[in-house]
């Protein structure tokens, strides 16, 4: 199969992590007969280095014509202390998000059998956690009216949702939990927001479409707290844009590394697959940051964009036995010896 694939290796440790997909990606190609055409784009900081703009149109242009992007982290810490930054490499994100319509962001969250001790919670609470968030990624308060008024004294962010937006998110919330559990979590806070009423109105009212479907709604502030609790009680749980953002990094915690957490941004044109982590400007160039999360979004890439199933099932296996075996980076190694990020990703490849 020929597959052509957008690579936007983005900011600090991004190029490195996404060297190691590549490399994977590469190996799986070969074992399979695949013919991969990777090609680059620029976006975030690097973005605005070379072009003036964290998403330029070349590379826009780039993602539409492939058949899948794979993308690695963005974000430089000269913005984030300077609040009056007119670009910033993040807006490159949101633009990249809204003009690709990518309106699910696929979260899965999961226990590595063998890291199981490394997450601070307890072991009998996390075993065999293994649920999906999808969170709404072009809406809510990311994408609403914000500003200034009172000569700056007062800044406002709105929230705002259709009816729409929520529908055709809540739709592949159905969908995935009808290949799973059939169990499906609306998260919301109903009890305050209008928009959250108009999102638990719209999912009541899909349900009769869906009636294998067990659905439950629950407030934000509630699954923050039952998340980490009881993660086990969890199976497929949808959200607007800004609870799945922080929601999403908590469920990391479950696995025991951000590192570990791959992600999928699916909707109307090309998708786009990425680790949840961010850029860790402080590891950039170190050769340190575990690739294991952009190997794994690698993984689902093969799966949803292509239907490729089995190569897919091949990478999660050599990630498996890397981590049984040790062949980690330091997040993960504790008092063993730590491996490069190149060191994990030619091993990774090596062993398909
Ligand atoms: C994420 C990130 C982004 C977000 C930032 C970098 C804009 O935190 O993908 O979760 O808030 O969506
Ligand atoms: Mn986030």
């Amino acid at each position: 199969m020929k597959l052509n694939i957008a690579l936007l290796a983005g900011d600090g440790i991004g190029p490195e992590v996404i060297d190691q997909a590549v490399k994977v990606s590469n190996a799986i190609a070969k074992k399979f007969g695949h013919d991969i055409t990777w090609t680059p784009a620029l976006t975030g900081a690097a973005a605005i280095d070379a072009a003036g703009e964290p998403y330029p149109d070349e590379t826009h242009d780039i993602c539409m014509k492939a058949d899948a992007v794979l993308f690695g982290a963005i974000g430089h810490p000269k913005y984030d202390n300077d609040p009056s930054a007119k670009v910033r490499p993040e807006q490159g994100l949101l633009k990249m998000r809204k003009k690709l319509g990518l309106f699910a962001n696929v979260r899965p969250t999961f226990t590595f059998p063998s890291l199981i001790d490394n997450s601070p919670l307890k072991r009998e609470r996390i075993e065999g956690t293994d649920l999906v968030f999808l969170r709404e990624l072009t809406g809510g308060i990311y994408f609403g009216e914000k500003g200034r008024r009172d000569d700056g004294e007062t800044a406002y962010d709105n929230c705002i949702y259709t009816r729409e937006e929520v529908k055709r998110l809540a739709k592949k919330g159905f969908e995935l939990a009808m290949t799973r559990s059939k169990k499906l979590c609306c998260v919301d806070k109903a009890n305050v927001l209008e928009t959250s009423r108009l999102w638990r109105e719209t999912v009541q009212a899909m349900e009769k479409d869906y009636p294998e479907v067990k659905v439950s709604y629950e407030f934000v502030d509630a699954v923050a707290m039952r998340l980490v609790q009881w993660p086990n009680s969890y199976d497929v749980l949808i959200t607007e844009n800004l609870f799945g953002d922080i929601l999403t990094d908590e469920a990391s915690v479950i696995s025991g590394s951000m590192g570990l957490m791959p992600s999928a941004s699916v909707g109307e044109h090309t998708s786009l697959y990425e680790p949840i982590h961010g850029s860790y400007p402080q590891a950039t160039g170190l050769d340190i940051a575990n690739p294991l999360a952009t190997v794994l979004s690698a993984a689902m890439m093969f799966e949803d964009a292509f239907g490729l199933n089995e190569e897919a099932k091949a990478i999660r296996a050599v990630v498996d036995k890397s981590l049984a075996e040790g062949i980690v980076t330091e997040d993960l190694s504790g008092k063993n010896k730590a491996y490069k990020t190149s060191e994990v990703g030619d091993w990774l490849a090596s062993n398909i």
